[in-house]
């Protein structure tokens, strides 16, 4: 037998959507979206409210079932990543946290474990570290036995974050993390994401943030029911685009370094 060395495989995109048409009742949400991801990508996917944004994301997580089409995540359908599923860190929408739950930010980020741990395991020396890690990566590690409650909107966005990265993800989804949180913060938290990228992580982030976003993701995806535009920032993002994805007058142009948006809507019908 020849003793030569396999040559190594081609790694699959990490994400990879086929015509995908996702339909709730008779209504299609998102119609015939065709999408790869490449692993280390930093992607934003933007659109305006009921774009379908969500939906996406919740298709890539195997959380929707799309009527038509093929949806791959590590080269697997959603449905059969078993424990490759913890591969994926994820921070939702908006957490509609009952604050008078006295829970304190370690055990939040604690929960991102159990994906690892299954059942009949309690956490033990490795998740606790793991726990600590990604406090202090998203700089909470002081915060670790504070409750929730106690915590600022942007301060607690960021233990959800950690609670994804307690999961030591490839790939992390954020869905629109930093509503309600302020320009510093937000600016910070996209400066870690990158960090993250820099670190091989692929990340996929839903913003309406489209201008400060854009600075730095290398790539967007313009949703709109349909996929309006996917590619890098500096080609989506033109006149036409966001006119077809806003549905009015649209104008981007260059700000210094700082893209910068201007949205006319069109005049109210007397
Ligand atoms: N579970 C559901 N059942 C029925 N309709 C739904 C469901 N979830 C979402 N929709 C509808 O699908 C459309 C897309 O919703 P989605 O939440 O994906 O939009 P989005 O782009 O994330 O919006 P936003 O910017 O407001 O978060 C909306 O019209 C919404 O009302
Ligand atoms: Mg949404």
């Amino acid at each position: 037998m020849k003793n030569t060395p396999a040559a190594p495989a081609a790694r699959p995109p990490v994400v990879q959507l086929r015509q995908v048409t996702v339909t709730y009742g008779r209504l299609a949400v998102l119609e015939d979206v065709d999408m790869t991801v490449p692993e280390g990508a930093f992607l934003a996917i933007i659109g305006p409210n009921g774009a379908g944004k969500t939906t996406l994301v919740r298709t890539i997580l195997g959380l929707v079932k799309p009527a038509q089409g093929e949806v791959r995540v590590f080269g697997k359908p959603p449905s059969a990543l078993g424990p490759l599923r913890r591969w994926i860190g994820y921070v939702p929408q908006m957490h509609a946290v009952d604050l008078r739950f006295p829970v304190r930010v370690g055990d939040v980020v604690m929960m991102g474990r159990y994906a690892r741990l299954g059942l009949f395991r309690w956490p033990g020396a490795a998740d606790r570290a793991a726990v600590r890690q990604a406090l202090e990566k998203v700089g909470l590690a002081e915060a670790i036995h504070r409750p929730l409650a106690d915590l600022s909107g942007g301060q607690r966005q960021r233990v959800f974050l950690a609670r994804a990265l307690a999961t030591e993800p490839r790939l992390l989804i954020l869905d629109e993390p930093t509503a309600g949180v302020d320009a510093r913060a937000s600016k910070s938290l996209y400066e870690l994401l990158r960090e993250f990228q820099r670190e091989g992580m692929t990340v996929i982030m839903v913003s309406h943030d489209v201008g400060v976003v854009s600075q730095y993701v290398d790539g967007v995806a313009c949703v709109n029911r349909r996929l309006v535009a996917h590619g890098r920032p500096e080609v989506v993002l033109t006149d036409d685009t966001l006119a077809e994805m806003y549905g009015c007058q649209a104008m981007f142009f260059h700000h210094g370094h700082a893209p910068h948006m201007v949205v006319r809507m069109p005049e109210e019908e007397q």
